[in-house]
């Protein structure tokens, strides 16, 4: 039998987030979920990430109802979300109840897999969310979020993947958010983690440098087990290879993905639509899908890059950029060299500016990086320089134990604020990640749905 690889499609989630900032509504999906369930692909990636946010905040839909109405259309192919560990889909930790009651909810809702990363590599943050997937019965698809340091060693990386595995999860994924993966450096990755790991080794990448098409085709070479990518007309620039050019290429390799290239192209004559409209009404800006080459030059993200530029423009300093640049490494290994990836690499950024800004190092600490220092983020993968430490903290020491366990529970007090404007337990989900945008969404509803009452009153007269 021919070798299987897995086609994870992406164009729900993270190509809608990474090309049109997650504002596609439902009404530009919901037609072609049957098919998609046709496609033979391992899974759907549909939720999670900025999803949540987005749907509140943007689309006046229900995220939760969102969901169900996905699993209702898609009845055989997997569906999958991404899950920030503690952070669940926020930008802070949560209480450990609060990260236990959401994956419940997700997997209850219909979610299959979840993947579970966390910013600092830190298996504690990944813990909680983790074990609960398991309890709930859902596949827990544990991260690596790949960064270039001197500290991220394969041995790291391994070792990682091993506690991961140790950890209860049924796979792996690495996820290379800046696309700043290469192919070789991936190849030698999914090996080494092949040949330590029993689980299965799925890998995620962004087209934005142009390596990612190269570095899928490496890792399905070096033995990986699935590949994320998106249907074409939304694939390519900050989002993903595209999916029938990767399944166009198995099958000359004689390698089995599952997907019909036929269905696919029903999908993607679907979204070319959708895409136009993007594009002629600017939710699409041509700029991102061409390759930029310059996060591989400096090491950092793309989108961490342009964050730069734009801080620096707002303050008519655009021309301290090279110094910005020259500093930003310097702060990072102060910090223990974290990824970069939200929320870290906002947080080392705006240091960096500040520290240039000001023309003394550290002169002002953001409250986020004094947080950071005293264990609120986790733990840092290296330790943080004693320079820092000193001047962010002063006398104060920072946490020993892991700093979750003293939040308290924050359900029953959102409940308990919600009265009547929550009528389940996903509401006061809603609120408890997203309080603001959720509160506004559910007292909308409450009102459209008096108005709808009083209206059917009137009529019935
Ligand atoms: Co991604």
């Amino acid at each position: 039998m021919n070798r299987r690889v897995h086609i994870t499609e992406v164009v729900l989630r993270d190509a809608n987030q990474s090309l049109i900032a997650t504002r596609m509504p439902r009404s530009d999906f919901e037609d072609i979920l049957e098919t998609m369930d046709q496609a033979g692909y391992y899974s759907l990636e549909v939720w999670g990430g900025a999803t949540f946010d987005s749907c509140l905040r943007y689309l006046d839909e229900d995220p939760w109802e969102r969901l169900r109405f996905i699993r209702s259309k898609v009845k055989n192919t997997k569906l999958q979300m991404l899950l920030r560990g503690q952070n669940i889909l926020g930008y802070r930790h949560y209480s450990d109840d609060t990260v236990r009651a959401f994956v419940r909810k997700s997997v209850e809702n219909g979610i299959d897999i979840i993947r579970i990363f966390d910013a600092l590599n830190d298996p504690h943050n990944m813990a909680t969310a983790i074990d609960e997937c398991l309890k709930a019965g859902g596949h827990a698809q544990g991260t690596i979020c790949y960064t270039i340091s001197p500290i991220h060693t394969f041995e790291n990386y391994v070792a990682l993947g091993k506690t991961l595995e140790k950890m209860g999860c049924n796979s792996i994924c690495i996820k290379d958010m800046a696309g700043i993966m290469s192919p070789q450096i991936c190849y030698d990755l999914v090996k080494a983690l092949k040949k330590d790991l029993r689980i299965p080794v799925y890998v995620h990448s962004h087209t934005t440098t142009g390596l990612a098409q190269m570095t899928l085709l490496k890792a399905i070479e070096a033995g990986a087990d699935g590949v994320d990518t998106a249907i074409s007309i939304f694939s390519g620039g900050t989002s993903h290879p595209s999916t029938e050019s990767l399944v166009y290429t198995l099958n000359e390799m004689n390698i089995d993905s599952g997907v019909d290239l036929k269905v696919c192209k029903k999908i993607n004559d679907h979204f070319k639509p959708v895409q136009e409209r993007f594009l002629k009404e600017g939710g699409l800006n041509p700029s991102v899908l061409t390759t930029k080459i310059d996060a591989l030059n400096y090491q950092i993200p793309g989108g961490m890059l342009s964050n730069l530029i734009s801080q620096l423009t707002a303050v008519d300093k655009l021309d301290k950029l090279d110094e910005v640049l020259a500093e930003t490494p310097n702060v990072r290994k102060d910090m223990g060299y974290p990824p970069l990836v939200t929320p870290m690499s906002q947080m080392v950024g705006s240091q960096a500016v500040t520290n240039v800004l000001t023309g003394a190092r550290y002169k002002l600490i953001s409250k986020e990086v004094k947080a950071y220092c005293r264990g609120e983020y986790g733990h840092s993968p290296a330790p943080i320089s004693e320079e820092l430490m000193k001047l962010a903290l002063g006398d104060e020491k920072p946490y020993e134990g892991r700093y979750d366990d003293m939040i308290e529970p924050e359900i029953p007090g959102a409940k308990e604020y919600l009265g009547d404007l929550a009528e389940s337990e996903e509401d006061v989900l809603s609120y408890v990640a997203f309080p603001q945008q959720a509160e506004a969404f559910l007292k909308e509803r409450k009102l459209k749905k008096a108005l709808k009452v009083s209206y059917t009153i009137t009529e019935a007269k």
